[in-house]
């Protein structure tokens, strides 16, 4: 099976890095956003029908939430328009497509956990822009999985764990908001998920997928540095104190349900997994 990442260089495109050599049987083509852009669709024909893909894993977006306040037309090409290309070309080809898409598709005026049944009314262009993918990918592409997924962080990239650690190492003190609640989800849990499920029966439709349990971004933080051991004052804060351009959804928590149910998984608590992956990230730098 040959599969193609796409916006490889990213949190979890990385994390697809990483474990590929544990998954022998597929061929994996890496497309960071320099080698695949994936708002050029004759380039993203030819990159299909060249390496004959049977798989897109499509982890580029458009992630800077508050920056798509000020520049929607460039959040919806790469969210809404770049996806749409993509849904169509990989169903001309009759190849499959696998997309994420955000909680922020919610406004988060629930306090019970989001089925992929309940409605949705996305407040920020990100998650606007987000919910519009979601409807083409599953609209234009036969083989279309979509994933909404929460508070994604990793070893990779930039996420909201290595602000902690920054922040803790450089000021010694920050304020996080407790009056939003949700779930993280580690990148590589992600991954090794999405290509376990390769593997097996692939049904396509959309699923929700977060690491088990719930926290607000003050918890998620002093968990951070609990698990880093870090000195330090992490205090917690209302949202209206952090002002920020995009708003966010107050409760985002995902019912994973259908998810664990359709594919019979145990999905890992927030707390292992973010305990983990610190442990990854202080092992590099002891190096
Ligand atoms: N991060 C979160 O908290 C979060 C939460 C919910 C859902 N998600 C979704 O999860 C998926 C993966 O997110 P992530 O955290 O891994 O994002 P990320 O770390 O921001 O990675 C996104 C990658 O996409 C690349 N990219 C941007 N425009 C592109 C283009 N036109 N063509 C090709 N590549 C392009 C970026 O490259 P450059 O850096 O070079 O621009 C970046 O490497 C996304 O669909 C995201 O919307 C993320």
């Amino acid at each position: 099976m040959n599969i193609l990442i796409t916006g490889a260089n990213g949190q979890l495109g990385s994390e697809f890095r990483e474990l590929s050599p544990l998954y022998s049987s597929y061929n994996f083509f890496f497309a960071g956003c320099d080698s695949l852009n994936i708002c050029e669709v004759e380039a993203v024909r030819e990159y299909i029908s060249a390496h004959n893909i049977d798989f897109i894993i499509n982890c580029a977006a458009y992630t800077a939430v508050d920056a798509a306040e000020e520049n929607p037309v460039d959040c919806d090409k790469v969210n809404h328009t770049a996806v749409s290309n993509l849904a169509k070309v990989a169903d001309e080809y009759d190849a499959g497509l696998i997309h994420f898409s955000t909680d922020y598709v919610f406004d988060g005026s629930k306090n019970t956990p989001y089925t992929e049944e309940d409605p949705t009314s996305a407040r920020a262009i990100y998650g606007i822009t987000k919910l519009a993918s979601e409807r083409v990918a599953l609209a234009k592409c036969n083989k279309a999985m979509v994933i909404r997924t929460s508070w994604v962080y990793s070893f990779y990239g930039h996420n909201f764990v290595k602000t902690v650690l920054k922040q803790l190492q450089l000021r010694g003190s920050m304020g996080v908001v407790y009056d939003q609640i949700g779930t993280p989800t580690y990148a590589k849990d992600l991954a090794k998920f999405v290509l376990n499920v390769l593997s097996t029966d692939f049904i396509p439709g959309l699923y929700h997928y977060s690491n088990e349990g719930v926290c607000s971004w003050f918890d998620f933080a002093k968990m951070v540095q609990r698990f880093a051991g870090l000195k330090g004052e992490i205090y917690p804060i209302h949202s209206d104190q952090y002002p920020a351009k995009a708003p966010r959804p107050a409760y985002s928590v995902l019912d994973k349900t259908k998810v664990k149910d359709t594919y019979n998984i145990k999905i890992p608590y927030w707390v292992d997994s973010l305990e983990e992956c610190i442990q990854r990230i202080q092992n590099d730098t002891n190096k």
